[in-house]
């Protein structure tokens, strides 16, 4: 074995990652299996899941598995650790990448808009982690934790809403529970990460990112003058999920050409 695939190999780990048959879950799955894991990929459309999954297998190296999930309430949750459960007996990489997001100036904001983002983006993520937590514990060992990587956003960070105020709300919600998490999951040998992005092609930004003219305007507005690309995930993915990132927990990961760092005011110069 090479001195980079020592490093940075995932093959034979088993992973899920919800929301998976679209957008960065999908860059993500793709990305483990092309490196040789076996990846479970759950949402709402089983079908979808399960024709995307056919799709990764033709690429070779690791397996996919599709299968419908929905971790927007209690018993989907309930129901998709149990798919999980007869499944594997050990989980060494969970993603928590399933996520909706809501638009709407604030003064007509809808009520219903703040929990049906909640409900998904952070209720559903921490109650499939707490389900999964034996799995977890079934796999991590002191020289190679298990991996669990929560899909925060750059909105999470920065205080900027653009109409989605549950999304950023949430996402703020996500980091802090990453860090939460982390502390308390360390000793247990797993590890907890968000990964921040910035702007990347998906359904849930296919309004702002669907053609090659919006996606490179919004890309204009990124410090690195683009969007993020599958890559951007592929390359973060294999580093947190394999012996290179063992030793990495609590990080909120920013994947976004530098927009959190960007502020746009001068206190002292020009002045004059
Ligand atoms: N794209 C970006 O620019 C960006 C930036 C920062 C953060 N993110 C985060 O990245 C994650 C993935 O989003 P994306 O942008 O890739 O959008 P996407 O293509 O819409 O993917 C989101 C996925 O979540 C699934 N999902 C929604 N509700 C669900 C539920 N109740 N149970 C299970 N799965 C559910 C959807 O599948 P079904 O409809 O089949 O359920 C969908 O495949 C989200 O957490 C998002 O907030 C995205």
């Amino acid at each position: 074995m090479s001195y980079l695939e020592d490093l940075f190999s995932v093959a034979g780990k088993t992973a899920l990652i919800t929301g998976a048959a679209s957008g960065i879950g999908l860059m993500a799955a793709e990305a483990l299996v092309r490196a040789g894991a076996n990846v479970m990929i759950a949402s709402r459309r089983g079908a979808e899941c399960a024709k995307i999954a056919a799709e990764l297998n033709a690429l070779g190296a690791g397996r996919a598995d599709g299968f419908a999930g929905d971790v927007s309430s209690e018993a989907g949750v309930s129901a998709l650790a149990g798919e999980v459960k007869a499944r594997t007996g050990r989980l060494d990489i969970l993603i928590n990448n399933a996520g909706l997001s809501w638009g709407e100036p604030l003064d007509t904001f809808p009520y219903k808009a703040w929990s049906r983002v909640l409900d998904v983006n952070v209720t559903g993520l921490f109650h499939l982690t707490r389900d999964l937590l034996p799995l977890l514990d079934a796999a991590g060992t002191h020289e190679d934790p298990a991996r669990i990587i929560n899909l925060g956003s750059v909105m999470g960070t920065q205080p900027i809403a653009d109409g989605a105020y549950s999304y950023t709300a949430s996402k703020a919600a996500v980091h802090h529970l990453t860090k939460t998490l982390a502390g308390e999951l360390a000793g247990r040998h797993i590890t907890v990460n968000a990964f921040a992005p910035g702007p990347f092609q998906s359904r849930m930004t296919a309004f702002a990112t669907g053609t090659d003219e919006k996606a490179a305007k919004v890309g204009s507005r990124v410090p690195l003058g683009r969007i993020g690309r599958p890559d951007d995930i592929a390359g973060a993915t294999l580093y947190l999920c394999s012996r290179a990132g063992s030793y990495v927990t609590g990080a909120i990961l920013p994947l976004d050409g530098g927009q959190s760092v960007q502020h746009g005011m001068s206190l002292f110069k020009d002045l004059d």
